[in-house]
């Protein structure tokens, strides 16, 4: 009970890190939630949230008091108007095929059961599965107008219009189109809720870049504990056995054997700012997403990995953090 008696999030903090959140659009106080939920047509016979997976997490990160997030990723959108180009058309209904077509739904479930239950949410990429006119008029939706709540990190998919090579030059050529839509620095952003820095970062491609490190290093000398918001998870032996074992293609029973299994990033720049991470003390825990599967693993010794599976399957995790 007493637990529950200090759940926080209420009065002036929340309205503070409303304030903040938005300017940041890194995270958005669940308080300016719609109530997607109150339409009982969303809910026949079997109740409000049963439809709704949520897994629990926490993470000790030394917070000025406690509160708890939502943290939801990889909904993959699949909207497209009438008039958009035959092949946005094509792709769109094949990939609505294949996540389920109802992830529109699973959002606002998901949204809706945050506004009853957390303080905030986080999206961790991947909320459009490919760049559309009607995605990024849903993107702009659901982080709009007293809307709905994710955070700065952009997916692999947010990058996706059709192209073959997938690099930072290929990043580039979007970053702009995304920022009309995403309301927040979609390289690297800080939000501060309850003394806690989370960091939303664009590791897309398993790549960061000069820039993007020098600006973690600025957020490491705040001094606050850190929870690193990113789409792709860094590798670890464990996370390496789980992506094998879900995506692999053939010998579908193997298990990966991982004992000299070893990190490899594809330049030095990531190389070292993996690095870098693993000896900051203030860095409290990672969330990802991107494997489309619930896994935890320590990355380093101050802080677990967390990877919440796809929202399109209507499934997210709460995080308490302390
Ligand atoms: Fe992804």
């Amino acid at each position: 009970m007493d637990e529950m008696d200090q759940t926080p999030g209420r009065g002036a903090s929340r309205r503070d890190f409303l304030k903040g959140g938005l300017a940041l659009g890194g995270l958005v106080a669940t308080s300016v939630l719609p109530s997607f939920a109150d339409d009982p047509s969303l809910f026949p016979v079997r109740g409000r949230w049963e439809r709704l997976s949520i897994g629990y997490q926490h993470i000790n990160a030394g917070a000025e008091k406690r509160f708890a997030i939502l943290h939801i990723s990889d909904t993959h959108l699949t909207a497209v108007y009438p008039h958009e180009s035959a092949w946005t058309r094509n792709f769109m209904a094949r990939r609505s095929k294949t996540f389920g077509g109802r992830q529109e739904e699973a959002l606002c479930d998901s949204l809706a059961w945050a506004k009853e239950h957390v303080d905030y949410v986080i999206h961790t990429g991947d909320l459009i599965d490919a760049q559309s006119e009607a995605n990024l008029d849903l993107v702009r939706k659901y982080y709009g107008i007293g809307g709905s709540a994710m955070t700065g990190s952009l997916g692999n998919h947010e990058f996706y219009h059709g192209q073959k090579v997938e690099d930072e030059a290929t990043k580039a050529v979007s970053r702009e189109r995304l920022a009309k839509a995403y309301p927040f620095d979609n390289t690297l952003a800080s939000t501060v809720v309850n003394g806690v820095n989370f960091v939303t970062l664009d590791n897309v491609y398993n790549t960061v870049t000069t820039d993007q490190a020098t600006r973690f290093e600025a957020e490491v000398k705040k001094g606050l504990p850190i929870i690193l918001c990113m789409h792709c998870p860094f590798g670890t032996p464990h996370i390496t056995r789980c992506a094998n074992r879900y995506w692999r293609r053939r010998d579908l029973k193997g298990v990966l054997d991982v004992r000299n299994w070893k990190p490899h990033y594809k330049d030095s720049v990531t190389t070292d700012f993996v690095a870098y991470l693993k000896a900051q003390r203030l860095l409290k825990g990672i969330l990802a997403g991107h494997l489309h599967i619930d896994i935890q693993d320590r990355f380093s010794p101050t802080a677990m990995e967390f990877l919440v599976g796809g929202n399109f399957l209507f499934h997210g995790q709460e995080i308490t953090i302390a």
